[in-house]
């Protein structure tokens, strides 16, 4: 909007507001507005629908309900507002009309309040600022060089890499090569493509970058945010014959030529009011499957919200363009009214199981495993804290194994007593489809109860589970996801400090049974810029032939020895680097969620994670000897 815009409105807001009682009610609802994604440079506190510290609820109150609730003359009813999208709403307080209803509120009130209106925090509209350090030359793609290509590398969600490009002798003298800074709290797990890595962000920007150099081949801009992996595949559309596919943080999923950026489809997958995607939508023979999650859990202190709605949900869509062919909620029983929560608020159920990883292929079987979180209300939820099998044509359920009955929970007490409160070990780790020797398959995942479980890919029985490997909570146990090569199951533990056992465990795929243990060092200088630090392994681990990488939320990566755990390397991601786009002794901060990728003598990996990073998180690329 223009200056002279601006205050055109603004004026034009007094004189309404000076009249409002004068006006005859409002008839026709503001058209619901597309979220149409626009160039932004966003660098935001927390731009996801994640939890978001200042509540908007009182600032609502406080400043908004007096024309808002209800709905005085020409304002909008409140109801009205939530279908907006959370930009314009930001706008409308800064930029536009509520401006002056908003003068005085920090950044932070501005986000909780248009939070609370939409569910959603806003991504800021700000001028695109160009790169620095574009690549000279874009030569076509490699597509048959090295690859780590969606979550797991493999549709099996191994994230086991057997062609490193170094030997695991090397590993001793890895070395960052270059490093690239840039804005956003979480990130997408580093995509390899021959000489290509693809990241995107939180901050709504998603990046090609040479893997030897770190220059900059493209850039795209969008009104939103991401966080889940990519995937690459071929496509007749696009004009290089790849199109690289990205799930974000509003449910929409795009498809851009691999090779120049330019978007060639995009679809919103799904309507509800906080539903985002976290989990890699998996690619496999043409299909996308996107699973859903949502963040209703954190609307647990908004006493207006209606408690809750959500189940999680797969969606197959096709990636030539970008059709729907089938949506299978993890659950037939819709969400229906159940009670009025003690601010007279109508709560819903059932709900909850969000799909927090991505899901995994088994294309022998013809179908798909997924692993859910918690329940949120009361209503039992029968695939909560589950593992499901599903047809990969109709997205019919074959089976369902809940591991954790009645795991109800919020993150807030404003909606009363949800029954039986669970300690919300939710499944955040894609399954992995393990083949034994002599052919039979298991399907392994472990829960943030610090549990592994293998269930049989045939009827969803459980095969073996472990013991408890930590203490498990909220944050612990097992987070984003182990790594197998096969023979040996390796789970990361997030424990926080005190409370568990954080390390790496090393287990037999045949029954589970622990081959060996680390745990992480404790007491260790913390030197995340937040200094929010936890020696838990909460990122996926990553396996080579003869090691296994996995990081730690105090931003040390460590290589460990595949047969005995001996620690082989280790770096602090947040030692300040000086970037190849021009920040000059950045931080990172944070290992957590995507693990590090690995292809052609290559590592990649982010470091900053959800606040937990300095100015902008930082993107590393680790080669021997840092040649
Ligand atoms: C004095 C009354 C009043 C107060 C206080 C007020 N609003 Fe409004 N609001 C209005 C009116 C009237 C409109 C319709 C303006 C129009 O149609 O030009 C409106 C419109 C809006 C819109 C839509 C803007 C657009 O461009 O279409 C948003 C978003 C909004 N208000 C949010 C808020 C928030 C958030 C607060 C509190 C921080 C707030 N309002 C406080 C009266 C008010």
């Amino acid at each position: 909007m223009r200056l002279t815009g601006v205050l055109a409105t603004v004026a034009g807001l007094l004189l309404a507001a000076s009249t409002v009682l004068a006006q005859p009610p409002s008839t026709a609802p503001p058209a619901r507005p597309a979220v149409t994604p626009k160039p932004g440079y966003v660098v935001p506190p927390e731009n996801s629908a994640g939890l978001y510290p200042v509540s908007g609820e009182p600032i609502f109150k406080a400043k908004c309900a007096q024309c808002h609730e209800p709905a005085v003359g020409r304002a909008p009813t409140k109801d009205l507002l939530a279908a907006r999208a959370p930009e314009e709403v930001y706008d409308a307080l800064t930029i536009g009309a509520m401006k002056p209803m908003a003068a005085g509120l920090s950044e932070a009130e501005l986000y909780g309040v248009t939070r609370f209106i939409t569910g959603k925090s806003p991504v800021p509209n700000a001028p695109p600022v160009a790169d620095t350090n574009l690549c000279k030359t874009n030569g076509p793609l490699q597509p048959n060089g090295p690859q780590w290509n969606g979550w797991g590398r493999d549709v099996a969600n191994s994230r086991y890499q057997p062609k490193p490009g170094f030997a695991a002798a090397d590993i001793p003298k890895l070395k960052v090569k270059w490093a690239f800074a840039y804005p956003g709290t979480k990130n997408t797990e580093p995509l390899i493509f021959g000489d290509r890595v693809f990241v995107a962000s939180m901050s709504g920007k998603l990046y090609s970058l040479d893997t030897k150099t770190g220059c900059v081949h493209w850039r795209y801009d969008w009104r939103g945010s991401a966080r889940a992996s990519m995937s690459i595949g071929p496509l007749k559309a696009a004009p290089s014959g790849w199109a690289l596919y990205l799930g974000d943080d509003r449910m929409f999923v795009h498809a851009f030529d691999a090779a120049s950026g330019k978007e060639l489809w995009k679809v919103v997958v799904g309507d509800h009011k906080v539903g985002r995607i976290t989990g890699s939508p998996a690619l496999y023979q043409g299909v996308l499957y996107v699973p859903l999650s949502a963040s209703e859990e954190s609307q647990g202190n908004v006493a207006a919200y209606n408690c809750c709605t959500f189940i999680g949900t797969v969606v197959a869509v096709s990636a030539t363009d970008g059709k729907i062919l089938w949506t299978r909620p993890i659950l037939d029983e819709k969400p229906h009214a159940t009670r009025k929560n003690p601010a007279g608020t109508q709560m819903y159920g059932p709900a909850g199981g969000a799909i927090w990883s991505a899901p995994t292929i088994d294309a022998k079987a013809g179908q798909l495993y997924v692993a859910t979180g918690d329940s949120y209300t009361e209503v039992e939820h029968p695939t909560s804290d589950a593992v499901l099998a599903m047809d990969l044509k109709t997205g019919k359920i074959r089976w369902a194994n809940q591991v954790l009955k009645e795991d109800n929970f919020m993150s807030g007490t404003v909606n009363g007593p949800l029954g039986t409160r669970g300690p919300d070990f939710d499944f955040g780790s894609a399954p992995n489809l393990v083949t034994l020797p002599g052919g039979k398959s298991l399907v392994i995942t472990g829960n943030k109860s610090s549990v592994v479980y293998a269930m049989d890919p045939a009827t969803g029985k459980t095969v073996w589970e472990t013991p408890k490997l930590g203490q498990g909570s909220a944050l612990g146990g097992v987070e984003w996801g182990p790594a197998t090569d096969g023979k040996t199951f390796y789970a990361a533990i997030a424990d926080p400090p005190g409370r568990g056992r954080p390390g790496l465990v090393a287990l037999d795929v045949t029954n589970g049974k622990e081959l060996w243990r680390v745990d992480a060092p404790k007491g260790l200088p913390c030197n995340v810029p937040s200094g929010r630090c936890s020696p838990g392994l909460s990122q996926a681990v990553t396996v080579v032939p003869g090691a296994v990488f996995a990081g730690a939320q105090d931003g040390r990566l460590r290589a460990y020895s595949a047969i005995d755990g001996k620690v082989l390397w280790e770096w602090d991601t947040t030692t300040p680097q000086d970037t190849v786009n021009g920040v000059k002794a950045a931080p990172g901060g944070s290992l957590d969620m995507g693990g590090p990728t690995i292809a052609g003598g290559m590592m990649f990996v982010h470091s900053g994670y959800n606040g937990s990073a300095g100015a902008s998180n930082l993107l590393l690329a680790f080669t021997v000897d840092g040649k």
